[in-house]
Formats: C-alpha cells, sequence, structure tokens
C-alpha cells in the first residue's frame, strides 16, 4: 500500500501488518542486513542487486555477508517465510514496490571524488517503475545536497514531481559493520530528513516500525545527508588529533596511551587511538565529501592520517638501524592486513600505505591476516602471504596483532613504535 501522505502512525501499522512492499537496492554488508530486519518486522521486501550469485544465495535462503550475528538466521527465516526474496530485474522491483530504499556503495575516484555511478544506475531503475504515493528513501552516505539535487531529479526524469507525487527522504544507513543487525534494529535512533514534510513523515513511520530507540526527524534531506558526514569526519580528525599527540608524546618520552587514558577521565574529552591511519568505506571517504577551500583543518586531518604509515616505517627503520640493520633487503611481515581488526575489509586498509613505504624503502615484504586467504592477500595487498614461513621482523598494525601467530624473531606493535 503506498505511503506517501500517511502519519507516521498509519505508515508503522502498515508496515507491520505485511501491507508495505519494499525494495532494497543494493544487497551488500548493509543493504542485505537492512531487508532481512525490513522483513523480520513485517514487511514484504525485495532485494534489488545487479550481482548474479548474491541474488541468488539470498533465494536460496543463504547469507553471503560473514561475520554479522544474526544475520544468517534472519535471511533463511524470512526467506523461508516468503517475506524476503531477491532480483536483478531493477525497474520491475520498483514498480510492485511502494518504498525503495537504496544502499548502494559511493566510493571515491583517484582524484578524491564521489563516484556516484551506482547511485545514478539504482535512481534511473527506480524512475521506471516510481508510481504516485511511493516513497524513496537513499541511505548511502552522500555529499550534502545530493539527494534533494541528482537523486531527486533522475527520479523526476519519470514525470512525477518529488514532494507532489511521491516522497523522497534521506535516512543515512549508521550501523558498524560486525554488528549491524543489532545497530538497524535499534542501537541508536535513526535520522530521518524528507525534501517536504510529508516524506519526512512517511519516512518516520518506517523506521520506528524497526528501529526501537525510534527516528530524530531533521530539517531536510541535505540537514540528513549532513549529520552522517559529519559523525565521519568528527572521527578523522579525533583521529589524527591523537596521531599528532603521539608523535608529540614521544619526542617528549611519554606513553601516549597513557595520556589518553588518563584524559579521557574528564568528561569534555573523548580523544581517539592513534595508528597507522583510517581505513574502509566510511570515514577516510566522507571528508572527501565537503572538503574544499574553506575547509583546511578537514583536509589536514585526512593528510595527517594518510602519512602515520609513512611515519610508522620511519620508525621501523630507526629501531632496525639500533640493531645495526637495515630495511633495505630486510625480511618484513605486515601483520594485520584489514583496516581494522576483526573485520574483513581492506578497503582504504592503511596496511596498503605501509607496504608501499616499506618496498620503496627496499624491504622484501610479506603480509598476514588471519581474516583473509592467500589468495585474498595476494590480491588486496599485493603481497605474498607469509602464512607458515618465517621472518626476521613482523609490524602489527592492530591493537590485538600479537595475537596472530607469526613466526617472526622481532615482532614489533603500534605501541613501540609510538614509544
Ligand atoms: N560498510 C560500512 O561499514 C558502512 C557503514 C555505514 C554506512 N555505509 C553505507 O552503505 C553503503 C554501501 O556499503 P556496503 O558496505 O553495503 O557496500 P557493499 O560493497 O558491501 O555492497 C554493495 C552492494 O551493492 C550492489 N550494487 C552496486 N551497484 C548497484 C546497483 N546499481 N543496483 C543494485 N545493487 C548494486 C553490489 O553488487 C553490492 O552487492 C556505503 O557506500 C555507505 O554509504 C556503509
Amino acid at each position: 500500500m503506498k505511503v506517501y501522505g500517511l502519519s507516521p502512525e498509519e505508515v508503522s501499522a502498515l508496515f507491520t501488518e505485511g501491507m508495505v512492499e519494499i525494495a532494497v537496492y543494493g544487497l551488500g554488508k548493509m543493504g542485505l542486513p537492512l531487508a532481512a530486519v525490513f522483513a523480520e518486522r513485517g514487511a514484504r521486501v525485495t532485494g534489488v542487486d545487479i550481482n548474479r550469485s548474491v541474488v541468488d544465495a539470498v533465494n536460496r535462503g543463504v547469507n553471503h555477508i560473514k561475520g554479522e550475528p544474526m544475520l544468517d538466521e534472519l535471511v533463511r527465516r524470512n526467506v523461508e517465510a516468503g517475506r524476503l526474496r531477491a532480483t536483478t530485474d531493477a525497474p520491475g522491483a520498483a514498480r510492485r514496490a511502494d518504498v525503495m530504499v537504496i544502499l548502494v556503495p559511493v566510493v571515491l575516484t583517484p582524484e578524491n571524488r564521489p563516484d556516484l555511478r551506482a547511485l545514478e544506475s539504482a535512481c534511473r531503475s527506480i524512475a521506471q517503475g516510481i508510481e504516485e504515493g511511493d516513497m524513496v528513501i537513499v541511505e548511502t552516505t552522500l555529499p550534502p545536497g545530493t539527494t534533494a539535487g541528482k537523486v531527486r531529479s533522475i527520479l523526476e526524469s519519470s514525470g512525477l514531481r518529488a514532494g507532489e507525487d511521491f516522497g523522497l527522504a534521506h535516512c543515512p544507513e549508521r550501523a558498524m559493520t560486525g554488528r549491524v543487525v543489532r545497530d538497524i534494529m535499534g542501537a541508536y535512533p535513526k535520522i530521518v530528513g524528507g525534501i517536504d514534510r510529508r516524506s519526512t513523515e512517511a519516512a518516520m513511520g518506517i523506521y520506528r516500525a524497526v528501529n526501537s530507540r525510534g527516528v530524530i526527524p531533521v530539517a531536510s534531506a541535505t540537514t540528513a545527508e549532513m549529520v552522517k558526514v559529519a559523525e565521519g569526519v568528527y572521527r578523522d580528525v579525533n583521529i589524527a588529533i591523537a596521531n599528532e599527540l603521539a608523535i608529540v608524546s614521544r619526542k617528549h618520552g611519554v606513553n601516549i596511551w597513557e595520556v589518553i587514558r588518563a584524559a579521557n577521565t574528564q568528561p569534555y574529552c573523548n580523544l581517539h587511538l592513534p595508528g597507522a591511519g583510517v581505513g574502509g568505506h566510511c570515514i577516510p571517504v566522507y571528508p572527501w565529501f565537503i572538503i574544499d577551500d574553506d575547509t583546511r583543518l578537514l583536509r589536514t586531518a585526512r593528510e595527517v592520517n594518510d602519512s602515520m604509515s609513512d611515519y610508522l616505517v620511519s620508525r621501523l627503520e630507526e629501531m632496525l638501524k639500533r640493531e645495526g640493520e637495515r630495511l633495505e633487503g630486510n625480511e618484513i611481515a605486515v601483520v594485520g592486513l584489514t583496516y581494522r581488526p576483526g573485520v574483513k575489509e581492506t578497503y582504504h586498509s592503511p596496511a596498503r600505505l605501509v607496504i608501499k613505504h616499506l618496498r620503496r624503502r627496499g624491504a622484501r615484504v610479506y603480509g598476514y591476516d588471519p581474516l583473509l586467504t592467500e589468495d585474498e592477500i595476494r590480491s588486496t595487498m599485493g603481497v605474498e602471504p607469509l602464512n607458515g614461513g618465517k621472518v626476521r621482523w613482523a609490524v602489527c598494525l592492530h591493537s590485538n596483532g600479537h595475537e596472530f601467530g607469526v613466526k617472526a624473531e622481532r615482532k614489533i606493535e603500534l605501541r613501540q613504535i609510538f614509544s
């Protein structure tokens, strides 16, 4: 049943009664859990993906995303119950659905510009099937202004008008890998921003039915976009502060972890942790959505965080020198290749830059990560896997790197880099 123009209470009731048909575009790490939770809460859901093997797996009731608690069971149960299915027919799914939710990736081009092609393609498919009374929601994190600008204009190529014939809102996905189902169901409230009041209200109704913490309506779709970008930028800048403080603390012979622990007991201080850099789909990406001539701090924070890999390799070189060794020709294993511990994701992983700087200085580099297969280490990092072998040096990029079973005569952890 169409939801645009109804009150939040009416939409929530229809949703839980199974009267709302939803299409979720993008069945990846965020989209599949979202589709499964929508179905679990009562909606009839069609997941749309361009990847045929993902679609086939979902239709068999198989979750293809690993490491997400509850997701196997949610996908299996809802496919069996007939509430969740998948298709590659993107316009067809839009024709059937009352609500279309977009959760396809936006990545960066080599020039650090947002690559909106997946988003535009999903919007074009939706424009082919959109009807009066439908609601379109974008959950993908976007440069502020994209929902009310580019997304709206592609959808209006259908001949229908956003804010008159159909609703349009931005409701950013704030979940974290490894706890996505829990986050979607209500670890924190959902931010909801429509291009008009009726869009906001319809979106509120949907997410109130899903998120036990409720929703926070904001003034506009652009405000909602800004909220999500601000969350990411806050962390990037905060990590840059921690990184600079780590470098300065070392110069003073002070332990940065002790400093952070003590400083954060004051309620207005929330220092993050230093490290080899910042990785993943989110934090190193979102600052670029808003960096321009007016955002000197954000650009500097990016530069600081990206320079940490070079700092780390310089420190390693000093350590080797003290032992009468050189990086050139030495065997070094980089341990902890994913962008953070416990998450199988290598997008923008700092390990890649560490490997690059080590190679530039002539080291023979190997990779090790218990979450990656040998082939994955070769294809994502371009290094030979260490598995089973022994090297002279290993540098652990994750705070829990020392737990990895690497055979190395000398293991260097981040703490030693900064001390
Ligand atoms: N990964 C995270 O930790 C995270 C956290 C919060 C928010 N997000 C947001 O979610 C977005 C998606 O991230 P993800 O981790 O789910 O990505 P992902 O790479 O795991 O999955 C994306 C899926 O979209 C599919 N796809 C690509 N183009 C498509 C199209 N035109 N139509 C239909 N399907 C298409 C891909 O085949 C893939 O299955 C991110 O860009 C970000 O804005 C991600």
